[in-house]
């Protein structure tokens, strides 16, 4: 037998040699970590289908928020569970909101963070909807000013990036023109490429979200398109994005990619809630081990293309690149 000159396990020998030749390696500013913030005091509600993520009171987000910052994590991402929803989901842009209050109060104890309120009216809608509903439907522009309202007492009570959610057409621009108005030049990093996807599921019972009737496949993105995500990116920084996601992310590794090759701008990605349950769920079975699979998942999305990834395992992430 021939002698084989390539042998690419010549560099996979041993682990020092192997970090030496990585070409894609984690670290803990990667990370931005979602906070899900209700009303009451020294409150901290797990949620069934996400173990190891809670709802927190303004008090112990602001703990869960040291936390994160001590392990080197620079950026949170807010969402709101208001005590009181209505159709126009007016807690969304009310001064004294929960997500305006919680933003003032990480604002004052762990200012160097980045924070990031996703901005969506579904968590504050009776409906559940992303916008306002009318004859039945998700109406489109009546929901931009409204948006905007949000984007603007959000940025106003302290967040330094605004994260548009909900696939409305022209909320970027309208969200950009409404900060302009009001002397605000925040960064805009908006779910360009939102897929309407099946993995959402433990974030609506996280934010109380499911829509009350029908679905969001008329906004969200259907998931057998990757041209259309490139055209939605586009979109976003005509309209003044500074930065797009794509989410979520594991089932959608070739839209980042692309999304990756096309622009120039930072490329987020969300590991959304069922790909972490997922995880969770199998590794509590024993059929998995946890950690290496959470180190992976987070690397391929990386490798992808992602510079930015929203993820549930931030905080553990984080500690196992530690160790
Ligand atoms: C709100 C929003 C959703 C997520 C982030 N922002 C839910 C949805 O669109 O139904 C999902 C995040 C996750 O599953 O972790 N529009």
């Amino acid at each position: 037998m021939a002698f084989p000159i390539h042998r690419p396990r010549r560099l996979r020998r041993t682990e020092t040699l192997r970090r030496m030749v990585r070409e894609t390696t984690l670290q803990p500013s990667d990370f931005i970590y979602p906070l899900f913030v209700k009303e009451g005091r020294g409150e901290r509600v797990p949620i069934a289908s996400m173990p190891g993520v809670f709802n927190f009171s303004v008090d112990t987000a602001v703990e869960e928020a040291k936390t994160a910052r001590d392990l080197g994590i620079p950026a949170l991402i807010l969402f709101g569970i208001p005590a009181r929803k209505d159709a126009q989901g007016s807690e969304a842009y009310a001064q004294d909101g929960i997500v305006q209050r919680a933003l003032r109060a990480l604002k004052d104890v762990v200012p160097d963070m980045q924070l990031i309120a996703d901005v969506c009216l579904c968590e504050y809608t009776d409906h559940g909807h992303c916008g306002v509903v009318a004859h039945g439907e998700v109406q489109n522009d009546a929901t931009l000013p409204l948006l905007a309202r949000m984007a603007v007492s959000c940025a106003q009570a302290g967040a330094d990036i605004i994260a548009p959610s909900d696939m409305m057409d022209g909320r970027v621009g309208a969200i950009r023109s409404a900060l302009r108005d009001a002397q605000l030049d925040t960064p805009i990093l908006a779910y360009a490429a939102k897929y309407a996807s099946g993995f959402y599921g433990p974030f609506r019972e996280a934010a109380q979200s499911t829509p009350q009737f029908g679905d969001r496949r008329g906004y969200q993105m259907d998931p057998g398109n990757v041209r259309e995500a490139l055209k939605e990116v586009a979109l976003d920084l005509e309209e003044g994005a500074d930065m797009v996601m794509v989410k979520p992310a594991l089932a959608y590794l070739d839209v980042i990619a692309k999304v990756k090759e096309r622009v120039n701008v930072p490329v987020a990605a969300y590991n959304v809630s069922g790909e972490y349950a997922m995880v969770k769920a199998a590794a509590r079975n024993g059929w998995v081990d946890g950690d290496r699979l959470i180190l992976e998942i987070l690397t391929s999305i990386k490798r992808a293309g992602a510079d930015l990834i929203l993820s549930y395992h931030a905080l553990e992430a984080a500690r196992l690149l530690d160790t």
